[in-house]
């Protein structure tokens, strides 16, 4: 069982620049890590069994203030090392301009620079062959309901939206955007909070086939809410055009921790979910190796995310493959959810004549306990 755990290419993992090469600077103290060449990240990333890394414009520009030769030296990593780069991203959150956001901030000479930048960006990574441009709106929000008119402030996010949708069209450029939601952080309170807030968000613009989610573990927790289940929302809605793999413990900071070091549990079912549940797309990292940790601990981080998504793969196939959870999910019933509630040519006026016995279904138990114990003997290694 545990001799598939060398991450290859098809395992379809990526990594953000930004993880590997985050200094550690917190709201606290100064960084403890070098600058990272993207080329040696490129490099590494390629050697421990990835398959691409993604980027924000600014993170090419890490040792290379050129960006002309920042993009030549990264293209030859890329092509030396046969990494993709299947997403990219703009950062619209670090320069003090942004301070009062991008697509959303009051002062509207930053909403066009916010434009003129992503687009720039935009050219970059279609040419790099990515299809999926990732927007997180970190610094679109406020520290006080006074300062930001929400609705005036939707209006523009999806005036931004649906003038960069127009522009991929008009370019020809294979891209679909990724809406990444955030509770807070930099922000008091960020816009589209949640899955569900952006969800609800996309059906108003004016392609909504072009823009999906990317929705990122640590930002539902951080908000107190079930991710497998905001995934499962999100793939039922055909809105999973991405996902940001990492690992947090309950409502508190943006950890971005290693993926399976915050809620293993929920990791587990996550894995089982976009194993079983149809998700095609990149397995994406977007951790920060922790602050205490040294230039040779990043890449043993970075190994770390796929080792642990590689063995709770492993776990959801055996867990799923035990005939005692095959039959504990019979028992449960899970799959009778399956069935329509009304049968073929049904009406709801049939429902009137059709008598039960309530007591008797009201008494009959799911046996849920069980199932979940089972869930839970396989994540602890006593069983499969
Ligand atoms: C966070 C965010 C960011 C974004 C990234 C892409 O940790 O708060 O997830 O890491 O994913 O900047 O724009
Ligand atoms: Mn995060
Ligand atoms: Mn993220």
């Amino acid at each position: 069982m545990w001799t598939n755990l060398r991450p290859t290419p098809e395992d379809r993992f990526t990594f953000g620049l930004w993880t590997v090469g985050w200094q550690a600077r917190d709201p606290f103290g100064d960084a403890t890590r070098a600058p990272l060449d993207p080329v040696e990240s490129v490099h590494r990333l390629a050697e421990l069994g990835a398959y691409g890394v993604t980027f924000h414009d600014d993170d090419l520009l890490a040792v290379e203030p050129d960006r002309e030769r920042a993009i030549e030296s990264f293209r030859k990593a890329l092509a030396a090392t046969g990494l993709k780069v299947p997403m990219a991203t703009t950062n619209l959150f670090t320069h003090p301009v942004f301070k009062d956001g991008a697509f959303t901030s009051n002062d509207r000479e930053v909403r066009r620079y916010a434009l003129r930048k992503v687009m720039r960006n935009l050219d970059l990574a279609a040419s790099l062959g990515a299809t999926t441009y990732v927007c997180w709106g970190g610094r679109e929000g406020s520290e006080s309901d006074a300062a930001k008119d929400v609705r005036a402030a939707l209006d523009r996010y999806k005036e931004a939206l649906d003038l960069l949708c127009a522009y991929v069209v008009e370019q020809g450029y294979e891209m679909r955007f990724a809406l990444e939601p955030k509770p807070n952080e930099p922000r008091g309170d960020i816009l589209l909070p949640t899955i569900g807030h952006a969800l609800a968000f996309i059906g108003g613009l004016e392609r909504p086939e072009m823009v999906g989610l990317n929705p990122e573990v640590g930002h539902e927790q951080m908000a107190g809410l079930n991710f497998v289940h905001g995934i499962a929302q999100a793939l039922w809605h055909g809105k999973l055009f991405h996902i940001d793999l990492n690992g947090q413990t309950g409502p508190r900071y943006d950890q971005d921790f290693i993926f399976g070091h915050g809620d293993l549990k929920s990791a587990f079912f996550l894995v089982d979910l976009l194993e079983h549940g149809g998700y095609t797309g990149p397995r994406h990292f977007d951790y920060k190796p922790t602050r205490t940790e040294d230039a040779q601990d990043v890449w043993d981080s970075a190994a770390a995310n796929m080792r642990t998504y590689l063995i709770l793969r492993e776990k959801a196939r055996a867990y799923r493959a035990d005939p005692a959870v095959q039959e504990a999910l019979r028992a449960s019933r899970v799959d009778e959810l399956a069935q329509p509630t009304l049968a073929p040519g049904e009406s709801l006026a049939d429902l009137a004549g059709d008598a039960f016995d309530l007591d008797a279904v009201a008494a009959r138990g799911f046996h849920f306990t069980r199932l979940n114990q089972l869930a839970l003997e396989h994540l602890l290694g006593v069983r499969g």
